[in-house]
């Protein structure tokens, strides 16, 4: 195990085995929607490769890149770094986020999309942590409910660090503080 790892809260095979189970919701519910995939980097773009290859419906895919977030506190300030490269309008839309934690990002996202008129707006997460919500956003899909700790790996960063850890981990106080 990673050394600045204390704990490993989801192995490798939880992950993979509730990712197939959601991919497997998504393919029910998108069944002839042709949905657009919206992923939002970068904490995203471990699980969004897994989750699409559970979900058999026709698709697309496209990024959006926003910073919000410094060290381990949100900082509610929302910057669009990279916006779409396609229209969505009238595009069922699934936003893929790695972490719902304020919902500050999120809910900014979702109301700046919405304004382009797409036909829904449908968020799936890796992870939410319910009990830090600020925001009125709440995930359509979660893959799992975490606790108010500060995790890493699978996508997600500590100073975009950790995100090649193949399971999710609770990072050593003593890194971050
Ligand atoms: P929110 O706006 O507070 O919901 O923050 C969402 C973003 O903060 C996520 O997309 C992550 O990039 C980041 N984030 C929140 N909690 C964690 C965590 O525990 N580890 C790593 N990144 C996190
Ligand atoms: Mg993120």
């Amino acid at each position: 195990m990673e050394k600045d790892i204390q704990e490993i809260l989801i192995s490798e095979e939880e992950i993979q085995k509730r990712v197939s189970e959601v991919g497997a919701q998504i393919t029910r519910d998108f069944k002839d929607k042709d949905p657009v995939f919206i992923g939002v980097l970068k904490g995203c773009f471990i699980f969004m490769a897994d989750l699409m290859r559970y979900v058999d419906v026709k698709c697309s895919m496209d990024f959006m890149a926003v910073s919000s977030y410094k060290g381990t506190t949100s900082t509610g300030a929302v910057s669009i770094d990279k916006d779409l490269s396609a229209p969505i309008e009238g595009r069922h839309v699934i936003l893929v986020e790695d972490i719902l934690d304020s919902g500050v990002t999120l809910n900014y996202l979702k109301n700046y999309l919405m304004v382009r008129k797409p036909a829904s707006i449908t968020i799936a997460t890796l992870m939410d942590k319910p009990s830090r919500r600020k925001a009125d956003i709440y995930a359509d899909y979660s893959c799992f409910e975490v606790p108010d700790a500060f995790v890493v790996g699978y996508g997600l960063d500590y100073n975009q660090r950790y995100r090649n850890l193949p399971y999710i981990g609770v990072l050593k106080s003593e890194i971050y503080t």
